[in-house]
């Protein structure tokens, strides 16, 4: 199996408190996987502002011992709706100065992911884990990134049921950034999705994160205290959910590229919703089964192995 180079495109917030942690495990299974390798970490606006991401994503490499790889900062807002009002927004300072005076790679996330993959076609995988904007944006600059990528892998979406929230209808990657998932599904490029569907069944418990700490090892033992923070976090606001686990929606996403037999995938044609604000950014996928079906656009994700996966990724996250 030839190795799969990759560009990580992010929104990475592991440390910021009362922000999602999934970015992080799947930044640490990236850079340790020997099937694939991280060439470039761009970061996005989503879960925290593009300059605390871009700041935790450097912290993150210097604890796996990554800082060979270069990360360049991307989109600050999406394309056209305003900034979402994030959880650790109050707390953004502290982690700001904590992490004071790591400094990004020069230039900026969609030109940096066109020229490297022009520079390498047919040859690089954009695994997309937070808001399409950066993608969309280089696909915009230059056209040809979609014959010359050798795919993209997003998680995001939701494709069998909804979020069964009106305040967010469409899975956050999407809902953030609904005008940047249309450009990206119309763009021709190779895509799979996966979509909350799945990642709603690969869920970290605060026994792994407890066995995560035990380790002692300096990148586990900080992930497993942000997987219960995390959780705490999501009790005190979702109080009507009962949390007790943390989804793992993006490593799930950075398995499947070297790993695909994960989950199931089904040929689909997928829309998004960007008029409609109830329904704003949910993702409707037809699966082809009609007499006249519609071409396809895309690969989604239907079903998961996962007790495989959440084995093969602790198996590598407790030794980090
Ligand atoms: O809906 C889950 C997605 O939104 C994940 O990528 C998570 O990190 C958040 O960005
Ligand atoms: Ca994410």
């Amino acid at each position: 199996m030839p190795v799969r180079r990759i560009i990580l495109d992010t929104d990475v917030a592991m440390g910021a408190p009362g922000s999602d942690i999934d970015d992080g495990f799947a930044l640490a299974l990236c850079v340790d996987l020997a099937d694939q390798t991280l060439e470039l970490v761009t970061t996005v606006n989503g879960n925290i502002d593009v300059e605390t991401s871009t700041l935790l994503a450097l912290h993150l490499l210097e604890r796996l011992g990554k800082t060979e790889i270069p990360v360049v900062k991307g989109a600050r807002t999406p394309l056209r709706r305003p900034l979402h009002d994030h959880p650790a927004r109050d707390r953004v300072a502290d982690v700001r100065e904590s992490l004071a005076g790591r400094k990004p790679a020069p230039g900026r996330a969609a030109t940096a992911i066109v020229d490297h993959v022009l520079a390498n076609p047919g040859e690089i995988t954009i695994v997309a884990i937070g808001p399409l904007t950066n993608v969309a944006i280089a696909l915009s600059l230059e056209p040809e990134l979609a014959t010359a990528v050798k795919e993209i892998v997003i998680m995001g979406g939701a494709f069998m049921r909804t979020t069964s929230q009106l305040s967010m209808p469409g899975e956050f990657n999407i809902w953030i950034d609904p005008e940047a998932a249309a450009i990206v599904l119309n763009s021709g490029a190779p895509l799979r999705f996966i979509g909350l569907d799945v990642t709603m069944q690969v869920e970290l418990d605060r026994a792994d994160a407890d066995r995560l700490i035990a380790t002692g090892r300096p990148f586990a033992t900080y992930a497993g205290q942000c997987a219960h923070a995390w959780i705490d976090y999501l009790r005190e606001a979702y109080p009507g959910k009962e949390f007790l686990t943390a989804s793992m929606h993006d490593p799930l996403a950075v398995a499947v590229v070297s790993r695909p037999h994960l989950v199931t995938w089904r040929p689909a044609r997928v829309e998004v919703e960007v008029t409609s604000d109830i329904t704003r950014g949910v993702t409707v996928a037809d699966l082809l089964a009609s007499r006249h079906p519609p071409e396809p656009n895309c690969l989604v994700a239907t079903e998961v192995d996962s007790a495989a996966f959440i084995e093969y990724f602790l198996n590598h996250v407790y030794s980090l």
